[in-house]
């Protein structure tokens, strides 16, 4: 391995590796399930069957009687073979470590073509011929990208999702892959971590959901089938509660908190069946989590029944030296023997463990352990049986970046999309008159990917301005002009346009950049203003302590509101974003993340009305930095605020209300929708029954729409603090104008359990309030008695 100082590889590390191979063949694919817009929970992948398992075992069985120490050792080594890295180390003398049996796996290589050639490495020069397994980030779509994760979770459409995920699959497997390290399932509460993009936000009820729709979208029911690939829920445990939101930082929190808020989404995808764990980065409770016994073996393995392979996160054992556990030798033996199977670029296992083992600080079962669970990956994925089931260049020229692909990702876009503020029916815009298009981010194309897209080329998405333009029609004039940097920040802008997320400065003064956004708007009829972050602003190594408009933007917006006209503001975002002012000010606001190759387009169907938006946040906004973690599930205090007024001696803030701007699950329509009130099938429970709340969602405007109606519980009287109100049910409805639904939840006591002090999953007897509405904050109320 070798040090290099970008992140960027420019070549591949070796001859065949390096091939360059680019496809470009666009013909149809094969069609995914179609969507639907009720969510529901996605099936569970299908265990092995007791024969199937027998058979895996003596073949595996029988391998590993042949296997030397080092072809075992080698196994675990998982090495970077191409394009991106995210680390300061790089793979080197990859060839030469296959042919000797030293590769497990490798990742970052694509293409049937240069995927065969690497395969044909192992298999005909290899004493035992076992086959590479080959990886890569695919986290949002493959080349064709779909909206960021963050966006995705913002649907609420639990089919929507996996069938994101199966498309993804379908196109990389295409391209020779066979694993990928997604889904991330990290809770996040801190939106100054960059990668709160990559998560589905603040919610285990609603990131469990998720969890499960993405490997079953990714995995199907066969994982030997060569249009599926194996996923890697990451990052185990609690990346996403590092301090402070900045990237790779210490996380403590206590085990009541890890059980009830942040474990459920891993072990929602270890239930429905998925391959692999990513251990993460941070430590938990001071010891790394790549080296952590208690949760690789105790909580995984023996608590959740977890049989895949685990993986490190990228030099994630070397960096525990960093951590101040030992040298690479004693960090790499507490890594194996907590319960880490396979080690990401670092090659600390493959350069220590026999030293380790004969100096007896690992043992020979340990070593089998890991090494049998990787050739079990290997022997599920079909690869044993023929090495070269995921090389099909016919499938990589027809099934990639389809036009029919592609028409599926913006259909996907319009419904992650979440409409902030709309006064007076600002939106949607008019199909006449002169629309001014104003802002930095309204003409970049690289930047609609959105953060950690590695396969698709950015330069093939499709701006705001190209988007608008294709689906205004004739009868409108669409005048552009950038108005504004991104932010005056020069530095921060070239340290966010990177991996091809290109944004060249205009290096004209601000007041001429915004004069000329003034005449565009002179002869306009409604400004539509491209506001926000750069895709790069989120994402791995990107946490911000400043999450309010740049000032470049913010003199924009307000030059423009004061001509008078209409201004509409399209924000571009990787994470919530404090826009109180913006809020204030604006008569309309339209999130729109960063949504894939189609993002342009699928805007603009939104802009218009094609569309009607349906999304609803799943991170809270916050009003400001200082509020920060901010979630809607907090627990109550012994002096909760009554009121909105500040109290002295009570829970609150001098100088800002404890209110988020936009609370979780909040998101406006084209439409409204009048919530009834709810109706339990009985106000006194007893024992497992089930209790049916209806409530009735009428359209009350005139256009259909989509409504996310949300089930909340409150544990009135508990032993231990309980949360104001969880998330235990939602539904996505569509009403015509003036229709009324029955929306029935059925509530069990699993509802209602909770890990106690003791780690007891229980429920306690007594009064349960049950809420339901369109957000966290704005819900219908009843409440009910279950006893024991
Ligand atoms: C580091 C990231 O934390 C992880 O999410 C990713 O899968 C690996 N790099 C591999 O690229």
């Amino acid at each position: 391995m070798r040090r290099i100082s970008s992140i960027f590889l420019p070549m591949a590390i070796c001859s065949v590796l390096a091939m360059p191979v680019r496809i470009t063949a666009q013909v149809k694919a094969q069609q995914p399930a179609a969507s639907s817009t009720k969510s529901r929970p996605s099936a569970i992948a299908p265990a092995q069957s007791l024969p199937e398992q027998a058979k895996m075992k003596t073949f595996i069985d029988a391998l590993m009687k042949k296997m030397t120490l080092d072809e075992k050792i080698g196994q675990l080594n998982l090495l970077v073979g191409g394009e991106a890295t995210t680390g300061s180390v790089v793979s080197t003398g990859v060839e030469d470590k296959i042919r000797k049996g030293q590769v497990g796996g490798i990742f970052s290589v694509t293409s049937p073509q240069r995927i065969r050639k690497v395969q044909e490495l192992a298999i005909n020069n290899s004493r035992l011929k076992i086959p590479i397994i080959f990886g890569l980030d695919v986290i949002h779509g493959y080349r064709t990208a779909f909206p960021i994760p963050l966006a995705l979770a913002a649907s609420w459409d639990m089919e929507l999702i996996e069938r994101s995920a199966r498309m993804a699959a379908q196109e990389a497997s295409a391209d020779g892959l066979n694993w990928t390290f997604s889904p991330m399932v990290d809770i996040s509460r801190d939106p100054r971590w960059g990668r709160i993009a990559e998560s589905s936000g603040e919610d285990p009820f609603l990131g469990s959901a998720i969890a499960k729709a993405m490997v079953k979208g990714y995995q199907g029911d066969d994982l030997s089938k060569n249009n599926t690939l194996m996923a890697c829920v990451k990052h185990f445990a609690l990346y996403g509660a590092s301090e402070a939101g900045r990237d790779y930082h210490s996380v403590d929190m206590s085990r009541i908190k890890m059980y009830n808020d942040y474990f459920p989404p891993y072990k929602a995808a270890v239930d429905a069946g998925v391959g692999s764990v990513m251990s993460s980065f941070n430590d938990v409770e001071g010891i790394p989590a790549t080296g952590n016994k208690w949760l690789l073996t105790d909580v995984l393995r023996k608590q959740w029944g977890f049989k895949g392979l685990v993986v490190s996160d990228y030099t994630s054992v070397n960096e525990m030296i960093d951590h101040g556990l030992g040298d690479l030798q004693a960090v790499s033996a507490l890594s194996l023997k907590a319960g880490l199977d396979m080690d990401m670029v670092g090659e600390g296992f493959l350069t220590t463990l026999r030293k380790s083992l004969q100096e007896g600080k690992v043992t020979q079962p340990e070593i089998d352990n890991a090494c049998r669970r990787i050739l079990e990956a290997k022997y599920k994925l079909g690869l044993f049986d023929d090495p070269y089931r995921y090389c099909d260049e016919n499938r990589a020229k027809t099934e990639i970046f389809t036009d029919a692909n592609r028409k599926i990702a913006r259909e996907t876009a319009t419904r992650t999309f979440v409409l902030l503020k709309n006064l007076n029916n600002t939106l949607p815009l008019q199909r006449k008159g002169t629309i001014a298009l104003v802002g930095p981010l309204a003409n970049s194309k690289e930047n609609m990917v959105g953060t950690w897209a590695v396969s698709a080329d950015p330069s093939k998405a499709t701006s705001l301005l190209d988007g608008l333009k294709q689906v205004a029609g004739s009868n409108v004039n669409i005048l552009y002009a950038r108005g504004a940097n991104v932010t005056e920040d020069s530095a921060l802008e070239a340290r966010t346009s990177i991996f091809g997320k290109l944004m060249e400065r205009d290096n004209r003064n601000a007041d001429t950049l915004i004069a000329e956004a003034l005449k565009a708007a002179a002869g306009a009829d409604v400004i539509v203003a491209a506001m926000g972050e750069l895709a790069e602003m989120t994402g791995e190594a990107s946490s911000r302590s400043d999450l309010n408009l740049p000032r470049s933007q913010k003199k924009l917006l307000d030059a423009l509101i004061a001509t008078g006209k209409p201004v509409v503001m399209v924000l571009f975002t990787g994470r919530p974003l404090s826009i109180v002012e913006e809020d204030a000010k604006l008569p309309a606001i339209l999130n729109v993340w960063f949504g894939g190759s189609e993002a342009g387009p699928a805007i603009a169907d939104v802009l218009f009305g094609d569309q009607n938006p349906s999304g609803k946040i799943t991170a809270t906004f916050p009003r400001n930095v200082g509020q920060i973690p901010i979630y809607y599930s907090y627990r109550s205090t012994g002096r909760p605020l009554q009121g909105d007024n500040f109290q002295k001696f009570r829970s609150n803030y001098l100088d800002v209300s404890n209110t988020p701007l936009y609370p979780f699950g909040y998101g406006l329509s084209y439409t409204t929708f009048n919530y009834g009130d709810i109706n339990l099938s009985s106000a006194k429970m007893k024992g497992n029954k089930q209790l049916t709340a209806t409530i009735t969602v009428t359209n009350s405007g005139k256009v259909a729409g989509e409504e996310v109606v949300q089930l909340y519980i409150r544990d009135k009287v508990a032993s231990n603090t309980r949360p104001l109100k969880e998330l235990k049910g939602f539904q996505k409805i569509l009403l015509q104008p003036g229709e009324s639904k029955q929306v029935s939840f059925t509530v069990s006591t699993e509802e209602l359990k909770f890990y106690n002090h003791e780690l007891k999953h229980i429920w306690e007897a007594g009064e349960f309030e049950i809420m339901i509405g369109g957000n966290s904050r704005d819900t219908k109320s009843e409440t009910v008695w279950w006893d024991k």
